[in-house]
């Protein structure tokens, strides 16, 4: 009975888990995913691979890669629509929520999606959507962290990987952090570069402690769960 109580647990901790991941561009955070996946670090599928632009390189990466691509486009939605913008981002939502389930992931991954989630999608996956963003949150929220930075001043910026509960921009709780230095010959292209670097480790990392039940709620704080 034991043995098979042993099996048993064996099979749930060996079963793949599944991702969706949603992009928006060139997709290098992606390929971060893929390539961890390959090296059997990260035991995990992609499932399928949605984009909101149409030509969108990451697309490329993951057909390269053998997998299942969707773009779904808003300007494209919102054409044979007569409501507000507002609620047609609410509709657009609602139906990506609907292609998303279509394939049942345990996690949905935001790997520089750049279009805003509504509650439409959110609460249809509550604590099983993660973001990437390019700055050491709570600052520089927003689309343009590494220039934010830059122009302010910091010394200090780095890479957040964290929760998306609700439609707060960048307001979720933080799983992964790290730190990067500002040099006074630092520029937008160079600090990107520093930057892409650390997302391409923090990502794939905090995916990975999602898919192994490493991640524990504690209030707002994420704490992390040895077994
Ligand atoms: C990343 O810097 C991410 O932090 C931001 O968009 C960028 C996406 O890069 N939200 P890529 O498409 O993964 O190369």
């Amino acid at each position: 009975m034991e043995q098979l109580a042993q099996i048993k647990k064996f099979m749930q901790n060996n079963k793949k888990r599944s991702i969706v991941v949603l992009i928006s561009g060139n997709g290098s955070n992606l390929q971060a995913i893929i390539d961890k996946i390959k090296t059997g670090a990260l035991n995990a599928e992609i499932k399928a691979v949605i984009s909101n632009k149409i030509g969108a390189f990451g697309l490329e990466r993951a057909k390269k890669a053998g997998i299942l691509t969707e773009v779904f486009n808003f300007k494209k939605f919102q054409k044979n629509k007569i409501n507000e913008k507002e609620t047609t981002r609410k509709q657009y939502c609602a139906a990506l929520a609907k292609i998303v389930k279509k394939y049942n992931p345990d996690l949905v991954v935001l790997a520089g999606w750049m279009l805003i989630l509504t509650n439409e999608f959110l609460h249809e996956f509550p604590m099983r959507v993660i973001n990437l963003h390019p700055a050491l949150l709570p600052a520089f929220p927003g689309t343009e962290g590494i220039k934010q930075a830059i122009d302010y001043g910091a010394k200090i910026t780095g890479v957040t990987v964290h929760f998306v509960p609700d439609e707060g921009v960048d307001t979720g709780p933080i799983i992964l952090q790290e730190a990067v230095r500002i040099e006074e010959d630092d520029t937008l292209e160079s600090l990107e570069v520093k930057i892409h670097a650390i997302e391409h480790k923090l990502l794939p990392e905090a995916v990975r402690l999602f898919l192994e039940n490493k991640l524990k709620m504690d209030g707002r704080k994420i704490r992390f769960n040895a077994n």
